[in-house]
């Protein structure tokens, strides 16, 4: 089964992702966690890749496709996966699908989260963020169990940098005019499902699995 997670930055894609990569046993690939693990180990990539995040700008298609491109050809992707932030932009899902269609295959179902951009920039203030296995949290929403430490691998939890409220203003900028038509785009494709983000994240799982069953 192949995933595809689609919803505005703070949506709660990341959250739902790894909900459903741990219910239907497939892996959870957020190219956004793949660049922050990469800042965090002083890479190359990472460098680069940290100038546009800090700005709120999307990394260029040609290096986050061949990042992708290489994490689904790996053994562990050949039963499906969730993508979170991928793609992100028309030539990247151009790209997905012609990859896939060499395949015989293609993207099963996109899921569309949808939060008003008002709802967006509360919920990115109180996000705390595991860097090293990609676990999201909220203060008030979504706690982990010890503040501060992620329940899942016990690490430091932090406010990501390009969680500051200019940057996410500039994120949901980016958003609407570069990701948003993939909306259209899935539509298309007849593979489109749309669940509401604002409800508690227990509820926008049960909806996720309603689709997915
Ligand atoms: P990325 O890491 O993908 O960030 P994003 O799309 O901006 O999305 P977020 O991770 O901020 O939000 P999310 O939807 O995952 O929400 P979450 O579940 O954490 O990308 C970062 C940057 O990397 C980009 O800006 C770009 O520069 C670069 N990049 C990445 N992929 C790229 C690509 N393909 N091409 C080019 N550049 C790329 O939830 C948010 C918060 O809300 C959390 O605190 C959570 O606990 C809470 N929450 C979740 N659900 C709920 C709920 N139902 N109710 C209340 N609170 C909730
Ligand atoms: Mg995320």
């Amino acid at each position: 089964m192949k995933i595809v997670m689609l919803g505005a930055p703070g949506a709660g894609k990341g959250t739902q992702a790894k909900r459903i990569a741990e219910k239907f046993n497939i892996p959870h690939v957020s190219t956004g966690d793949i660049f922050r693990a990469n800042i965090k180990n002083g890479t190359a990539l990472g460098k680069e890749a940290k100038e546009y995040m800090d700005q709120g700008k999307l990394v260029p298609d040609e290096l986050t496709v061949r990042i992708l491109l290489d994490r689904v050809a790996q053994e562990d992707c050949k039963n499906g996966y969730v993508l979170d932030g991928f793609p992100r932009t028309i030539p990247q899902a151009e790209v997905l699908d012609s990859e896939l269609a060499k395949l015989g295959t293609g993207v099963d179902y996109a899921i569309n989260v949808e939060v008003p951009d008002d709802d967006i920039i509360g919920r990115m203030s109180g996000r705390r963020a595991c860097l090293k296995c990609g676990a999201t949290y909220h203060l008030s929403f979504l706690p982990s169990k010890k503040e501060g430490i992620c329940d899942n691998c016990g690490s430091e939890l932090v406010l990501r940098d390009d969680d500051k409220p200019e940057t996410v203003k500039k994120r949901l900028d980016v958003y609407h005019e570069q990701t948003q038509p993939l909306i259209d785009f899935y539509n298309n494709k007849g593979v489109l499902k749309e669940v509401d983000g604002t409800v508690a994240p227990d509820d926008v799982f049960k909806a996720i699995e309603e689709i997915l069953k």
